[in-house]
């Protein structure tokens, strides 16, 4: 019994004795094996680190790929090659006006004295919907219109949306898409902007998006907007849906949007 206590105490010292040796290194800049090194290092991404590297491990995917640096101001996102969707893809040109100043998140913004609500009249959707890219389109819209607007405005577009109807959210006038008489230009900036108990999207979608949204609710509002017959016709009447058709041709609204 007093040998086997003693033979313990000596394979116990023996093996603490080599579990600390064996955490040393010959590199004196090494600190050595850590045990759990999640604990002394954050896991999470920093600023300014190069990912490239860690710890000799190279990986060349993100080796010359820059972490956090902010572009300068004024700096314009540039997407791709096909001139039409650059121009749509340019800074929104509307600033926001008086109105939408007291919308959340304006501080230091330039705010606009001229009516830009009304301006936006004028604003046609640059995304046109195709026999082709219909379906797609309005496919994409409903997806958006899920995961940003529905526990809002509702899936049929009612203004009764989850939150509305369990009384979470204390919003009150959101409109009923199906008899809402505004421009898809005002849509645009409305969503863009945000608008009374609306909180502004622009920081949450991309102007692409945000104009497949406007396609999206204006079939709630025509159940035949972005139908097209067997030669391509489209059946929605008019195929504008509230955007005037005098407006349609201001060719000058079709561009800068
Ligand atoms: C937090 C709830 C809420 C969310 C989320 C929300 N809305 Fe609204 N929305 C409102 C309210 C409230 C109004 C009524 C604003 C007013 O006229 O005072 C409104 C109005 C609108 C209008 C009419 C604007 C006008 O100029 O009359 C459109 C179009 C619209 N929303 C689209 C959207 C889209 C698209 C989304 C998703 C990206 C969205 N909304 C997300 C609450 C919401």
């Amino acid at each position: 019994m007093k040998m086997n206590k003693k033979a313990l105490t000596k394979l116990a010292t023996l093996f603490v004795g080599v579990f600390i040796l064996g955490s040393c290194s010959t590199d004196p800049t090494s600190p050595g094996y850590e045990y759990m090194p999640d604990m002394y290092r954050s896991p999470a991404i920093e600023p300014y680190v190069d990912y490239g590297e860690i710890r000799g491990r190279i990986n060349e995917d993100v080796k010359t790929k820059m972490s956090a640096l902010t572009p300068p101001s004024f700096a314009i996102p540039y997407y791709g090659k096909d001139s039409a969707y650059v121009q749509m893809m340019l800074p929104y040109r509307r600033m926001p006006d008086s109105t939408y100043a007291n919308v959340a998140a304006f501080y230091g913004w330039n705010i606009s004295k001229l009516n830009e609500y009304e301006m936006a009249k004028a604003d046609v959707n640059p995304i046109k919907l195709t026999a082709d890219n219909s379906e797609a389109t309005l496919k994409k819209g409903k997806e958006l219109f899920t995961a940003m607007c529905q526990h809002c405005h509702g899936e049929k577009g009612d203004g009764k949306g989850p939150m509305v109807v369990s009384g979470a959210y204390q919003g009150s006038g959101i409109p009923n898409y199906s008899t809402l008489q505004i421009a898809e230009g005002q849509m645009f900036y409305s969503i863009y902007y945000g608008k009374n108990k609306m909180g502004a999207h622009s920081s949450q979608l991309n102007k692409e998006e945000i104009w497949t949204l406007v396609h999206y609710i204006k079939r709630f509002q025509d159940k035949n907007y972005g139908k097209f017959d067997k030669d391509g016709k489209s059946l929605s009447i008019p195929a504008s849906g509230s955007t005037p058709d005098s407006l349609m041709t201001n060719s000058a609204a079709k561009v800068g949007m």
